[in-house]
């Protein structure tokens, strides 16, 4: 393969956070592997907790100045290489007509989503009236951070957020979601295709508010199986990527325990495919590794124990991708009990990691589908 001027990077170029990322999305070879976390804004920090304090966690969403801070706490303690725009997956919810309440116990909708003229009431709204905060919240971001460092946008996937508008809150299962999706198939549909229809304009205005990347959240897409997810989420998934049309802007597909699902996450358009745990990232490398790149997948209880467990756990995975087309994460948003300097830990470890295959002397990808052998550890006593 003709070598192209990104393969000549030496692992001591000075390379910015930004460009790590969009290398990492395009899997093209990086000095080093980008690396943020999921939630990474959040409970865990005592600076956010100070803020919730003093503001409810809607207000904090709602107000760019309070959003664009709380966004940038993680990046001024822990300085990841990419900084999400602090929001929620519901907040589009309520702009589509489903207002919502944060308690304690999670996200509630006020009226769940359950008939078709219900389906049918729902707004695609227009994001520059309706959630122009979230847009505002990316340029505040932007004009602080400058052009060095990403910010990253987000949204639900429709399965996802049709979960939470179904079922009214978090329920293990999501039973009222799937039993909406085998007693009213067609109403399903409908909610699916509205949200992506409305999550497309939704993140449109994200990008051109200055989003980098986008990623999609479809934390419940491993509830569906195989045929469901094929016949409901993958053509709601492709339509909303399709409807975006984000260009040279990645789209990163964020899921959870949907190892059964990946052919078809696959096949939704999205660059990037974010995994948890318990997925192999050389397998999928191996099977998709030309065209797709991948982010994760580090257990967020791993940060729950030591320092060199944290370690351990970044190596492992970074060895199944030899740090090519790879951005590390956790395989899920950290959790709130998670100590400061565990976190601190694992972006360390990320960001010094210097696999062999990271140095200029690393052979170029060949035409065939890439094919990584790793060297295995020894393992821990
Ligand atoms: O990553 C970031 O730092 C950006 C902010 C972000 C939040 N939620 C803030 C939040 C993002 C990207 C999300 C995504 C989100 N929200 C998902 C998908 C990812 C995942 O974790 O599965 C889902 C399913 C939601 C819905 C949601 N929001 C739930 C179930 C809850 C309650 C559970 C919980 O973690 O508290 C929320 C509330 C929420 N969203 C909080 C934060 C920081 C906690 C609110 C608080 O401060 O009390």
């Amino acid at each position: 393969m003709e070598a192209r001027p990104a393969e000549t990077i030496s692992a001591t170029e000075n390379v910015s956070s930004a460009e790590l990322f969009l290398r990492a999305c395009r899997r093209e070879p990086v000095p080093r592997v980008p690396v943020w976390m999921m939630r990474q804004a959040g409970r865990y920090l005592p600076e956010y907790r100070a803020l919730r304090e003093k503001h409810s966690f809607l207000e904090v969403a709602k107000t760019p100045e309070l959003a664009a801070e709380v966004s940038l706490q993680p990046y001024r303690r822990l300085g990841v290489d990419a900084v999400i725009v602090f929001s929620d997956i519901l907040i589009p919810a309520e702009a589509m007509g489903a207002p919502i309440e944060l308690g304690d116990a999670g996200p509630v909708i006020t009226s769940p989503v359950r008939s078709e003229a219900q389906v049918e009431a729902l707004s695609v709204f227009d994001p520059e009236r309706e959630t122009r905060f979230v847009g505002d919240a990316i340029r505040l971001l932007r004009k602080s951070l400058g052009p060095d460092v990403p910010v990253l946008g987000f949204a639900g996937a429709p399965w996802t957020l049709a979960c939470y508008l179904v079922q009214g809150a978090s329920r293990d299962g999501f039973p009222a979601a799937k039993a909406l999706l085998w007693n009213e198939p067609r109403t399903l549909r409908k909610l699916l295709e509205k949200i992506a229809r409305a999550t497309a304009r939704y993140l449109k205005a994200q990008i051109a508010a200055g989003a980098a990347a986008v990623q999609l959240f479809d934390t419940w897409a491993g509830e569906l199986d195989a045929s469901a997810y094929r016949d409901f989420e993958l053509p709601a998934t492709q339509l909303l990527i399709e409807e975006l049309a984000a260009g040279d802007t990645p789209v990163i597909l964020f899921s959870k325990a949907s190892n059964h699902l990946v052919d078809s996450l696959a096949q939704t358009g999205a660059k990037v495919l974010s995994v948890d745990w318990r997925m192999d990232l050389a397998a999928l490398q191996q099977k998709f590794g030309r065209r797709i790149a991948l982010q994760g997948n580090v257990d967020p209880c791993v940060l729950l124990s030591s320092r060199e467990a944290v370690v351990n756990s970044v190596q492992r995975a970074l060895r199944q991708t030899n740090g090519r087309g790879h951005i590390l994460n956790l395989g899920h948003g950290i959790l709130p009990e998670t100590p400061v300097e565990n976190a601190l830990a694992f972006i360390r470890a990320g960001q010094s990691a210097r696999p062999e295959s990271l140095s200029s002397e690393s052979a170029p990808e060949s035409d065939a589908e890439e094919i990584v052998e790793m060297p295995r550890r020894v393992p821990l006593v």
